[in-house]
């Protein structure tokens, strides 16, 4: 079993002040997600394939809203740290030097009667095994584990490798097998000396990269929590060997937690793991977890990693290139040392999603919200009529929206009463309302509505503009 002190909460208060979840249940979430257009099915139409989601028009401007504020905070707000963008496939030789087509695996145990398969450490009672219990082939037997399903007996654990597999060129031979990559990282690595010598970087450097990554999952689910086909954002901090990483991931470990506190995460949902030695991935000195508290217990939500030298020196090896730097202070050759910081977008917008959510009761009605941070937020502001019945509020609404888009996601919507539009744009997020009235068309002024106070303010038509851009601004500086 896995040693409680090992693997304990760096922040050993951090179970006594469990606030519970967002949201009670995953349906709440699902269902808005569906009803609104935020995360649907993939190939619904036809049955759906497992693991595999797809973001509707709302969905796709909350995760770019994730990507870009990552980017924003991690390369955009940082000298020391460049973006890359390397292909999803890559060649063979790459996943035998990182060690993932040896090593990168999970346990899988087959019922002998229903023939379905689980990840052991995901069946009841096997939860917190260690890694050396989970390799044990008599661990089936030792714990007497039984299927689920149909309580038949189950296999021994045997190793089941998570990569995807495709062919590159027409001839579909064992020669042309390519792996769909399940990092980003690694693109990275083989890129480290391009990216230093076209970006004149000396370490300590960063090299940032967001990207699809593919895992053939044995038991993905909890929606977009574990898919087959997700996104990574990742970032490869290059440093002195030794202390200097050790250094640079303690810097790097409350950064990251920052980042979701920033952008809205209740603090107190937020945690610290460390993984055991024999938990760590292969490549792993030490490693801690961002974990959040999702509706289904304490999750992984991003992973800090000191990854010694071990890609660059798998990949020095293997490929025969030298991937040494060379320090001009100290006139050293030496293989930097890797700390590697690694969230998943869909995870990162789950999250968002799941701790925005807000039902509170509103003159005996249930108001549903998405307190979203307003740069995450899909439309950061909708344009409403009061009467679509008035042709001269309905075309200075366009103006105004127009406007509008020029500099931001906006929204004009005429479709309900004004106590519905609001709602609605509560339910999606839009941090505030611009109402345009019949008194609007004398005085020149309309009602700047916020989302989480409800509040109204009367501003001139020609500063809704300056007033949400304002607003952005506040909020974003902090
Ligand atoms: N390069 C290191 C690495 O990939 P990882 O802990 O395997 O580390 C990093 O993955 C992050 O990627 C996780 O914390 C999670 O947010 C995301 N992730 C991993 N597998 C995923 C999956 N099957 N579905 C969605 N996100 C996943």
């Amino acid at each position: 079993m896995t040693d409680p002190a090992a693997n304990a909460d760096l922040d050993p208060l951090a179970e006594e002040r469990d606030p519970g979840p967002a949201v009670p249940s995953l349906e709440t979430i699902v269902s808005l997600s569906k009803r609104r257009g935020f995360i649907f099915s993939s190939s619904e139409i036809y049955g759906g394939i497992n693991a595999v989601w797809d973001y509707g028009p709302l969905g796709v401007e909350l995760k770019n809203n994730v990507k870009r504020a990552w980017w924003r905070t991690m390369v955009q707000e940082r000298d020391e740290i460049v973006g890359l963008d390397a292909g999803i496939l890559m060649a063979p030789q790459v996943w035998v030097a990182s060690g993932h087509v040896g090593s990168f695996s999970d346990p899988l145990v087959e019922c002998a009667t229903c023939r379905r398969r689980y990840r052991l450490d995901e069946l009841p009672g096997a939860e917190s095994l260690s890694a050396t219990d989970l390799a044990d082939p008599g661990i089936v037997e030792r714990l007497g584990l039984r299927c689920p399903n149909d309580d038949g007996p189950l296999s021994p654990p045997r190793r089941f490798n998570l990569m995807l597999k495709t062919f590159l060129g027409p001839v579909e031979d064992e020669a042309a097998i390519v792996y769909l990559r399940p990092e980003t990282a690694q693109g990275i690595y083989v890129n480290f000396r391009n990216v230093r010598e076209t970006s004149r970087k000396k370490i300590p450097f960063g090299i940032a990269q967001i990207g699809k990554a593919f895992r053939n999952e044995i038991s993905p689910g909890n929606f977009v929590f574990r898919m087959r086909e997700f996104e990574q954002m990742e970032m490869q901090y290059f440093v002195r060997p030794g202390e200097a990483a050790a250094a640079a991931f303690e810097e790097w470990l409350p950064r990251r937690r920052a980042w979701y506190e920033r952008y809205g995460v209740t603090p107190a949902r937020l945690r610290l793991r460390e993984h055991a030695p024999d938990e760590l991935a292969h490549y792993a000195k030490k490693a801690v977890d961002v974990e959040y508290r999702f509706p289904f217990g304490w999750k992984e939500l991003e992973g800090v990693h000191n990854r010694g030298d071990f890609d660059l020196s798998r990949h020095q090896e293997a490929s025969g290139e030298n991937l040494e730097y060379f320090d001009p202070a100290t006139e050293e050759h030496f293989i930097p040392w890797v700390v590697e910081t690694s969230a998943g977008a869909d995870r990162a917008t789950f999250t968002f999603l799941i701790d925005a959510y807000r039902e509170e009761e509103v003159r005996g009605e249930t108001r549903v919200s998405l307190a979203l941070h307003p740069e995450l937020a899909p439309y950061k502001v909708a344009v409403l009529p009061l009467l679509k019945k008035r042709p001269e509020i309905v075309e200075l609404c366009h103006r105004i929206k127009a406007d509008l888009q020029r500099d931001v996601m906006a929204v004009y919507d005429d479709t309900a009463s004004i106590g519905k539009l609001y709602r609605r744009q509560d339910e999606i997020g839009t941090p505030w309302c611009i109402t345009v009235d019949v008194d609007s068309l004398e005085d020149g002024a309309v009602t700047i509505r916020d989302r989480d106070s409800m509040a109204q303010e009367r501003i001139p038509v020609a500063g809704v503009k300056r007033a949400i851009l304002d607003r952005l601004e506040a909020v974003r500086a902090g």
